[in-house]
């Protein structure tokens, strides 16, 4: 028998299936917004009945085993798995035996032999390497301490959204809002774009390394110390990156400089200086993070294109952005946000609804 899928990071796929991730969110969204605009909420009909766009965990446990915190990832696993027909468990650190009696191996082996799939939040990332490794259902990170897939997919749904900011045609873009149909046509495509990075090499970063040059997109990052000082990418990230050739091409640019990072760019992304974790190093990085603030000053100076769009994964803190940025007209943070929801409810449609991502199943 064929082992359950994994996704650990936007790494595992190819660019057809993140494509098809995004044009399935997009069609999960369009169909099923103006559903519940109709119906309210859900009621006691039988799931065949239902017109909503799957019902593929009908009678399906998603297993939300979190030992991190989460407002986003839990709450759109959640709201997206009762759409999908099925009901999620979450299982915090206080609420099960993991940790203090028991391993996380019989953890997995234990949950995964009662539910459909598992959906961990995790500290290292090993962790979640070794419940993948002993998990007999389905394995989605919602973060760890390398990767955040399914944040990128957010980021990249958001991006497509926008793309007559960029530049698109109107006529060949899709109006998603429009769209009732939108998984048999395609995403509006988005032109080549610059997008700058300036903060901590952390884990919504690496899986941005390892999938905006594939998708055509330049990346133009600073950090403190660049690419291989103390906040640059661990080589577990790199290995992946040079894997798959996103470093060719001038697909990266790597600085020490924010002010050069922003140069041309038409999307500006940063993340917490201080990932869930690392709060003892707080007063250090504060430090070493001088001057890695988003401003419009910081991006006027530094030349980014007169239009960009500014996004964060959030939770946000002032000293990463300010104000005026994070709550401006440039911000698509909010949006993101949202998009997480449609994200996560097509990941879940694909991996645990339907174990076939090569096959076109689980678009029908
Ligand atoms: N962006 C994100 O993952 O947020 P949460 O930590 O609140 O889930
Ligand atoms: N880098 C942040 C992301 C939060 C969604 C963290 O790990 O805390």
């Amino acid at each position: 028998m064929p082992s359950p899928p994994r996704l650990l990071t936007l790494a595992d796929l190819s660019v057809p299936q993140i494509k098809r991730l995004l044009t399935h969110s997009a069609y999960l969204k369009n169909n099923t917004l103006p559903w519940l605009s109709t119906h309210g909420s859900l009621s006691f009909k039988r799931a065949n009945d239902l017109s909503l766009p799957s019902q593929s965990l009908f009678g399906k446990s998603i297993a939300l085993l979190f030992s991190k915190r989460s407002t986003r990832t839990r709450v759109a696993a959640e709201s997206s798995t009762v759409l999908l027909g099925g009901r999620a468990v979450f299982l915090g650190r206080e609420d099960i035996q993991l940790g203090v009696n028991e391993s996380l191996r019989d953890t997995t082996r234990i949950v995964g032999g009662m539910c459909d799939g598992i959906f961990a939040r995790v500290g290292e990332h090993s962790e979640i390497e070794e419940i993948a490794k002993y998990s007999p259902v389905p394995v989605v990170n919602a973060l760890s301490s390398l990767w955040h897939p399914t944040q990128v997919l957010a980021t990249l749904l958001t991006l497509h959204e926008h793309a007559n900011a960029f530049g698109v045609n109107s006529s060949t873009s899709t109006d998603a809002s429009q769209k009732r149909l939108a998984y048999k046509v395609p995403l509006p495509e988005l032109p080549s774009l610059t997008i700058a990075y300036v903060g901590d090499s952390a884990n919504v970063f690496h899986d941005m390394l390892v999938t905006f040059p594939r998708l055509g997109h330049k990346l133009r990052v600073a950090t403190p110390g660049g690419r291989e000082g103390q906040y640059g990418a661990p080589t577990a990230v790199w290995d992946r990156v040079v894997e798959l050739e996103c470093d060719k091409n001038d697909g990266i640019w790597w600085g020490t400089n924010p002010k050069e990072a922003v140069q041309g760019a038409d999307v500006v992304i940063t993340d917490t200086w201080i990932s869930m974790g690392q709060e003892a190093e707080a007063a250090q990085r504060y430090k070493d993070f001088e001057g890695f603030q988003v401003t419009e000053e910081l991006c006027r100076v530094g030349g980014a294109n007169p239009g960009w769009k500014f996004m964060h994964c959030l939770p946000r803190k002032q000293n990463e952005v300010d104000d005026e940025v994070f709550y401006g007209p440039r911000s698509l943070a909010f949006q993101e946000g949202d998009n997480r929801k449609w994200t996560t409810m097509a990941v879940f449609d694909a991996v645990f609804g339907h174990w076939d991502l090569d096959g076109d199943q689980w678009l029908t």
